[in-house]
């Protein structure tokens, strides 16, 4: 007898490619049974939860958050790259710990900051290893030239930071990271895409072929950056994360736009929270104020609003960039990012006409101010099970700290990789000196070009 049994009843269960009517019949946290009208012997110890008009969805995946970070305002000197040393840690993490992504700062100078030659070595590392090589896109050299200008002039305050790094700094980054991934073959996932120049970029890579994914958050989905000149320091300073939030009104739309239409693939959070107390570190000097914004309760929310609500986007694309695109590209799928039989039981329920309020007087996070607040969203979870447990259902939650489970994911994820060792047969067969010799020959030596 299986020890824990649940069904879920009545809803339209929603993956990324078909949403069909079933029942969702689990057992010891994997899915058994995905059909209509499932009936179930015995009915004893069967936990069922009743989904009549509801949305059953993948559970979200947020591929990029930050819990317990000790970041700026912390003391730490040390270089994050260090040579050889980090490439032997990414090595044991990448085939002993299932670490299978590692992300490089372009930012942050003189504390994570790595230079092009860095870059270059570890995005070499991440091939070798089959990892795929995440990068905060930045400027980090322009940011402190920018900010020491800017605090000369007097400006201090927060609209300081976005002064000092405007949208140029983001593309011309995100611009290089693709260009030497490129050169040394390496899938590229750019984190926080948060502008429309960066977004352009990134699109432009995909369409000329490059293997570059684009990640964008609920911040810049759910808010923009005219918040920086908020008179209120608190309220502006509460914004300040990098890359910024943007002050052009019209890119919340234009990045959802482009997450519908899949020249953006995920979206995630960065949720990097710190206090009023702790952003008041940047008081005198905004390039003190700790960076990072709230999110990882709101995306749902934020994303179902303004994508699917919106007509944006339909409810399969909201699936594909809230869970299944993040399983793909981190070799997690269909164990994750899919309701199937044989995937774990991480479900949501989801009402998509109940509507709700986000406010940090309601939120269940440790922060005392919302990025969202006051915001109306569509969409609500009713329930969410975790690998069969139901962990929350109607405003009650039913886990302790540490249910959590650390997940292993292999190297070389096939969504990612399968297209980067294809290129390589075919080059290693260019670059084949009897085929060059041959090519030579046939007096085609003008176009031959060398395929790194
Ligand atoms: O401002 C941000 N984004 N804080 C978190 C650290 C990072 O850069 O992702
Ligand atoms: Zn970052
Ligand atoms: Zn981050
Ligand atoms: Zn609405």
């Amino acid at each position: 007898m299986p020890k824990q049994r649940l069904l879920i009843k009545g809803g339209k269960v929603v993956n990324d490619d078909q949403s069909v009517e079933a029942d969702v019949y689990v057992e010891d946290g994997i899915v058994q049974q995905v059909g209509p009208n499932l009936n179930l012997e015995p009915p004893t110890g069967l936990t069922v939860l009743d989904a009549t008009d509801k949305l059953v969805i993948p559970g979200g995946i947020d591929t990029h958050t930050h819990m317990q970070f000790p970041f700026m305002g912390s003391k730490s000197k040390d270089d994050f790259y260090t040579g050889t040393k980090v490439k032997e840690e990414m090595k044991s993490l990448a085939e002993n710990k299932g670490v299978n992504s590692f992300k490089m700062f372009m930012a942050y100078k003189d504390v994570y900051m790595l230079n092009d030659e860095e870059l270059y070595a570890a995005f070499s590392c991440c091939r070798e290893l089959g990892a795929v090589a995440q990068v905060h896109a930045e400027n980090g050299d322009l940011i402190a030239q920018n900010s020491k200008k800017l605090l000369s002039m007097g400006i201090t305050g927060p609209e300081g930071h976005i002064l000092s790094r405007p949208e140029e700094v983001e593309a011309e980054a995100t611009q290089r990271a693709i260009t030497i991934a490129n050169a040394v073959n390496c899938p590229l996932f750019v984190v926080h895409v948060m502008s429309k120049s960066a977004a352009r970029v990134l699109a432009n890579a995909r369409r000329e072929g490059k293997v570059v994914y684009g990640e964008t958050i609920a911040a810049c989905l759910g808010t923009d950056g005219t918040n920086y000149w908020n008179k209120d320091w608190a309220h502006a300073a509460a914004h300040v994360m990098g890359p910024p939030l943007r002050p052009d009104p019209s890119t919340p739309d234009f990045l959802m736009n482009l997450l519908a239409n899949a020249d953006l693939s995920v979206t995630a959070t960065d949720n990097c929270t710190f206090d009023i107390c702790q952003k008041a570190l940047g008081k005198d000097d905004f390039t003190k104020i700790p960076n990072g914004v709230n999110g990882v309760e709101d995306r749902m929310s934020v994303v179902w609003e303004k994508g699917v609500h919106s007509g944006k986007m339909d409810e399969n694309r909201f699936v594909a960039v809230t869970s299944t695109n993040a399983a793909k590209i981190f070799n997690l799928y269909p164990k994750k990012g899919r309701i199937a039989v044989g995937s774990d039981a991480d479900i949501v329920i989801w009402d998509p006409k109940a509507t709700r309020t986000i406010s940090a007087k309601t939120h269940h996070q440790a922060n005392d101010f919302n990025i969202f607040e006051g915001m109306v969203c569509h969409g609500v979870c009713v329930a969410t099970v975790s690998r069969g447990k139901v962990v929350y259902e109607g405003g009650v939650f039913n886990v302790t700290a540490g249910e959590g489970k650390y997940v292993s994911r292999p190297p070389f994820p096939p969504y990612v990789y399968k297209r980067v060792r294809q290129r390589e047969k075919i080059k290693a067969n260019e670059n084949d000196p009897a085929v060059l010799t041959k090519a030579v020959h046939a007096g085609s030596n003008s176009q031959l070009t060398i395929n790194f």
